[in-house]
């Protein structure tokens, strides 16, 4: 073999060797299996796999309902996975306090996450004993209704503005053979939509005496007897809407076959993956129209520990990304989501987005529940909503003596 060949031989494989030191492969678990959804969780990949290492998805179908727990017993069971999707908020606690979790504290200072994370009260969600152990990724607010121009147009109404035209329009909706309130069967839906219906109708200062302070006797207090006979009527409105998933019920709209749906603001990647735009296809209200508020929800990473400096390395370095300027922005548009940093150019954000970073700009913000409530409480208010919503029988004066008695115990 000529001495030319000998060393082409010798450089390919220094090369091969060079990039398989610094070549991780990370699985990274996550819910985000919808149209939208994915386009998004796309630009992560595509941004870690860049940095020359490989990002093994690991989508789990079914939403945080099913996928929280298959993470959450992965990690506790000595199986974890490199990286995992959570809600801001509480739903790592156990697992943080299990030492099962990689501090992110050195990235996080090195970074300045505590300077441009807005607002900060997401790394604070990310805190415990002030060591930080989850990277912020976005802002989801719950706190939206989604309005088709199509069905109302189909049945001869203006758009609502507000959640009393919306309710006052559902007759029309009716009669032109449309649901009016599009809700999927999954739990977390129907108690997502009471939350919202909490605070358009009882107001801020209600929900979080409630929700944050644990009030039991405001739960079952006359103000709170409004929400939950808003909250019975909205029921019916979803009478006819028998679709599974949030994005099915989103696709309702999107189709013009309902007239709306509450739901997050993830459901702004379903309209663009469908090519519809904000105030042509579709009317977004925050707050149904009455508040406008944003909830600080939405999603941040978790790291499980591991035992080879190769992955821990290849962990903070998807942490960094993740956070980091041109990525945030990618990942944001496509999942219709607010970033979690103020300095960065969000112009090309559709109608919608916009209306959302006006809020957050002017500070009309409130917690998610995930932030306040544990994921035990969390749970059981989902069980009781689900039921309210499906079993007619139940009237809301009984649901809301059961939702007293929760948060009675909640912590
Ligand atoms: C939420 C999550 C969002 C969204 C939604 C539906 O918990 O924060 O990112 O995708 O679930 O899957």
């Amino acid at each position: 073999m000529n001495s030319l060949k000998k060393l082409l031989v010798a450089t390919t494989a220094i090369c091969s060797v060079t990039a398989g030191a610094f070549a991780t492969d990370l699985e990274v678990t996550h819910w985000w299996t919808s149209g939208g959804e994915a386009a998004a969780v796309a630009e992560f990949a595509k941004a870690f796999n860049a940095t020359g290492n490989n990002w093994v998805d690991g989508a789990i179908a079914g939403g945080g309902g099913v996928a929280r727990p298959v993470i959450i017993s992965r990690i506790l069971g000595g199986d974890p996975m490199g990286a995992t999707q959570l809600n801001h908020g509480r739903q790592a606690e156990e697992l943080v306090e299990a030492g099962l979790m990689l501090d992110l504290t050195d990235i996080a200072t090195e970074g300045g996450w505590r300077d441009i994370v807005n607002p900060t009260g997401l790394l604070d969600s990310c805190t415990v004993d002030g060591k930080i152990y989850c990277v912020p990724v976005n802002i989801h607010s719950w706190q939206w209704i989604w309005l088709s121009h199509k069905a109302f147009a189909d049945a001869g109404v203006d758009v609502p503005s507000n959640w009393d035209e919306f309710t006052a329009s559902a007759d029309a909706l009716v009669a032109a053979g449309k649901t009016p309130l599009a809700m999927g069967q999954q739990s977390w839906q129907s108690s997502g939509a009471f939350g919202v219906i909490n605070v358009a109708i009882g107001g801020l200062d209600l929900w979080t005496k409630i929700n944050v302070n644990k009030d039991a006797e405001a739960a079952a207090g006359p103000e709170m007897a409004k929400v939950f006979e808003a909250y019975g009527a909205a029921r019916v409105l979803s009478e006819g809407s028998n679709v599974q998933d949030w994005n099915q019920a989103t696709n309702m709209v999107i189709t013009g076959e309902a007239g709306g749906q509450i739901m997050g603001d993830w459901a702004q990647g379903e309209f663009q993956v469908a090519g519809q735009t904000a105030g042509v296809d579709y009317t977004c209200l925050p707050g149904l129209g009455v508040n406008e508020i944003i909830s600080t929800g939405g999603d941040a990473f978790y790291f499980p520990k591991n035992d080879d400096p190769e992955v821990t390395a290849a962990q903070k370095e998807l942490a960094k990304l993740m956070i980091s300027k041109p990525v945030q922005v990618a990942f944001n548009l496509k999942k219709g989501s607010l970033p979690v940093r103020g300095d960065i150019d969000m112009s090309t954000a559709n109608d919608c987005m916009q209306k959302g970073l006006e809020i957050l700009a002017a500070g009309n913000i409130m917690p998610d529940g995930n932030q306040v409530l544990s994921a035990d409480t969390s749970g059981q208010i989902e069980d009781l909503m689900v039921e309210f919503w499906n079993d007619t029988s139940m009237t809301p004066a009984e649901a809301q003596a059961a939702y007293a008695a929760i948060i009675a115990e909640a912590d």
